[in-house]
């Protein structure tokens, strides 16, 4: 099996366990809720401004963490807070779902 190839599986088992991480959580209903994050993370989460981080494959629970963190205050950023304000707690569950489970190809470094 080459490094390559042993990344990518590992990859995935990690994506498995992560997708995991809340059950409940609904991918379809997040990925219908990211169209309000289009404009800074795109649909997959590969975003398209220099501020704002990408969230692809993030861990899911770190994912939730955030925009919980955000919506009470607890992190600062003006633009997120405006964003999280109206989202549910099933709302942040799904939408973590939804960016941690977009598969991310990893290239290794020599
Ligand atoms: C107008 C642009 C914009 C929109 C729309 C937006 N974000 Fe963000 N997002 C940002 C910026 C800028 C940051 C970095 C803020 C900071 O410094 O903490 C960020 C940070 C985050 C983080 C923290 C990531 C990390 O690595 O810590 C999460 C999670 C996140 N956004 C989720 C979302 C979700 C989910 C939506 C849609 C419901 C959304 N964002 C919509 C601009 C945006």
């Amino acid at each position: 099996m080459t490094a390559a190839r042993l990344l990518s599986v590992t990859l995935a088992a990690a994506l498995a366990l992560a997708a995991s991480a809340s059950p409940a959580a609904d991918r379809a209903a997040g990925r219908a809720k990211a169209k309000m994050c289009i404009a800074c993370h795109a649909i997959n989460g590969a975003s398209l401004r220099p501020d704002a981080p990408h969230l692809w494959g993030q861990v899911e629970l770190y994912l939730a963490e955030q925009l919980r963190a955000y919506r009470s205050g607890e992190r600062k950023s003006e633009v997120m807070k405006i964003i999280a304000a109206p989202l549910s707690d099933e709302d942040i569950d799904n939408l973590a779902a939804w960016f941690a489970g977009i598969p991310v190809a990893v290239e290794p470094v020599e």
